[in-house]
């Protein structure tokens, strides 16, 4: 009987050419009809991925692999402790912990690894993406997660930056007038260095109702040879209850990509894009022809549809929370949309690094 680490063994010489040939030999039903066989590289990103998104593209032009690639373009934006919204400086859960989940799509191997609720480690995708290369598996979470990391050479670090810190204790100060810690007004003491007017940072971040910060970083890509890669990676929802787990670390929600037909993620409020498998369905609706941004749109317009909580709605019966997708297809056609307007997304092509708009489904009123 062969074992799987003996049959592992006797196809390593083949490995992901292996892959790459099974998949080209039998397509899948309804992949775009046009198929460039030369595609300029193209890198797409939530708003905060402008670094993200020249990075990205600068390795795969210079020959390199096309998950490394967006991997490297996301690290930065995770060791940014300017960023609120991603890997150090994240703001932390409901007990002050800084939590992160992050999910990685190889195309060209088909390859997927994730981590959900993993502590103080800066770079969760890079973890991601080490989970898929050394492990059997897809996700591992908290405990489970920063031990494995920890095994593959991964440094502990406290994540929790000063200003991170005093965004929380202003937050728990606000937060209910049941509890024993005073409000900022009762106190009559600012949080020590803090200043209510400081910026946080948090133009990056998604509003998911209005006071909570939520964001994310995804970032997708397309070489000259028509291969994709995405990442997404988050500190997810501020003040969330520990142990919650986005749509980020679900391959399917917060990421999907599939070599033959593109790529998707999202950023925004995740339980609204898990509960839809939001970017599996960008990219089918790509598959049956749609164009990436008009995908993006109709799998908002599912997310309105699926949105019936009346805590969830605005008084004109519309999500009360944001939403945004970024997609790449197999010809290298991007596009991205968001439920309410306003909101940009990073692209780098042809040597040109910038923000365009996303589309939407409803003008942002106030
Ligand atoms: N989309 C990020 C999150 O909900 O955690």
């Amino acid at each position: 009987m062969t074992s799987r680490r003996d049959f592992l063994k006797t196809s390593a010489g083949v490995g992901v050419g292996a892959a790459v040939s099974l998949g080209s030999a039998q397509p899948l039903r309804g992949a775009p009809a046009v198929h460039k066989s030369v595609v300029v590289p193209v890198a797409v990103a939530s708003g905060n991925g402008l670094e993200a998104v020249e990075t990205a593209v600068r390795s795969v032009t210079q020959g390199g692999d096309t998950l490394d690639a967006v991997v490297e373009g996301v690290n930065i934006v995770e060791r940014d402790p300017g960023d609120a919204s991603v890997g150090f400086g994240g703001l932390p859960n409901l007990d002050g912990v800084v939590q992160l989940d992050s999910s990685v799509m190889h195309g060209p191997s088909r390859g997927a690894g994730a981590v959900a609720c993993i502590e103080g480690i800066k770079t969760p995708s890079s973890v991601a993406r080490d989970v898929m290369r050394y492990t059997d598996h897809v996700l591992l979470v908290g405990e489970g997660a920063q031990r494995f990391a920890l095994s593959m050479g991964y440094q502990l670090e406290d994540l929790l930056t000063e200003r991170s810190r005093r965004r929380w204790i202003e937050w728990r100060a606000t937060m209910s007038d049941r509890d024993d810690y005073l409000t900022l007004e009762e106190t009559g003491h600012a949080v020590p260095g803090s200043s209510r007017q400081e910026d946080y940072g948090l133009g990056l971040l998604d509003s998911h109702d209005g006071v909570r910060p939520q964001g994310t970083i995804n970032c997708n890509v397309i070489n000259s040879d028509g291969d994709l890669s995405g990442v997404t990676t988050t500190s997810g929802l501020a003040w969330k209850v520990p142990g919650r787990v986005g749509d980020s670390p679900i391959v399917g929600a917060g990421l999907y990509v599939d070599n033959d037909v593109g790529a998707c993620g999202s950023t925004g409020r995740g339980e609204a894009v898990i509960k839809t498998c939001g970017s599996h369905s960008v990219v089918e609706l790509m598959r049956s022809g749609m164009s990436p941004t008009d995908a993006c749109l109709e799998a908002l317009r599912r997310i309105v549809t699926f949105t019936v909580e009346p805590r969830l709605r605005n008084a004109d019966g519309r999500p009360s929370f944001g939403v945004n997708y970024y997609a790449i297809n197999k010809n290298g056609d991007h596009g991205g949309a968001s439920i309410y307007s306003g909101g940009r997304y990073a692209v780098c092509r042809d040597g040109e690094t910038r923000h365009e708009d996303l589309a939407y489904l409803f003008e942002r009123r106030g």
